[in-house]
């Protein structure tokens, strides 16, 4: 009977004082972490360099057309493609593959040719494999552009930055080689 005794008026008083360690597992709506460091000590820079083809007539297309243009359409306004186009490390095809863009691009502009870009680019090489970018862009496929990166995962979570292409090859059925250069900020 003494031992009894002795561990509930022991208990007793842990309960009183201890609550949360019982009530546990109700959800948590927010929480904020300690700050140890400031953002701008933990963010990376990071610069890509590869070159993406995007291939749309042949054996094997990379990109397919799946909105064709209105019949009232204007310089092929509308026109929306489905993309999986390589990305390598250097200029040709068979160069070492780095990653795939991933996603859908359309004509935008009534005026000149123009696309939106709805994109990820999906990497595969090193530190970087699984690890993804997206791009939400307007893109001048004439001219020297520049894409705002929108974020990432993986290693690019929380980043933000730009590319910059350049089409570096571009045939009549319209398969185009382009440069990008990519500057992200990220933690
Ligand atoms: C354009 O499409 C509309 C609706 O589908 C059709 O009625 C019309 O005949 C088409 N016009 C031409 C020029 O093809
Ligand atoms: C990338 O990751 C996938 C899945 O984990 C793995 O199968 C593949 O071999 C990796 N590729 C490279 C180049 O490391
Ligand atoms: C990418 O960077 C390289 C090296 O700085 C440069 O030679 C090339 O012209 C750049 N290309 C684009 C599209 O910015």
């Amino acid at each position: 009977m003494a031992s009894v005794f002795t561990s509930r008026t022991l208990l007793l008083p842990f309960f009183i004082l201890f609550p949360a360690l019982f009530s546990a597992t109700d959800g948590v709506f927010s929480e904020q972490l300690p700050v140890t460091i400031t953002r701008r000590q933990m963010e990376k820079t990071t610069r890509l360099h590869f070159y993406f083809h995007d291939i749309v007539e042949g054996k094997s297309p990379t990109a397919l057309q799946i909105i064709r243009p209105h019949n009232k359409s204007i310089n092929g306004f509308g026109q929306t493609f489905v993309a999986d186009d390589p990305l390598t490390e250097g200029p040709e095809l068979t160069s070492k593959l780095v990653g795939r863009a991933q996603g859908l691009y359309s004509m935008a502009s009534q005026h000149e040719p123009s696309l939106l870009m709805m994109m990820n680019f999906a990497f595969l090489e090193g530190i970087y494999n699984g690890s993804v970018l997206s791009i939400l862009a307007r893109n001048t496929i004439f001219n020297i552009r520049e894409m705002p990166v929108v974020g990432g995962t993986g290693v690019f979570r929380f980043a933000r930055g730009y590319a910059l292409a350049k089409t570096v090859k571009m045939d009549r059925s319209g398969n185009a080689v382009v440069e990008y250069n990519v500057t992200v900020v990220h933690f």
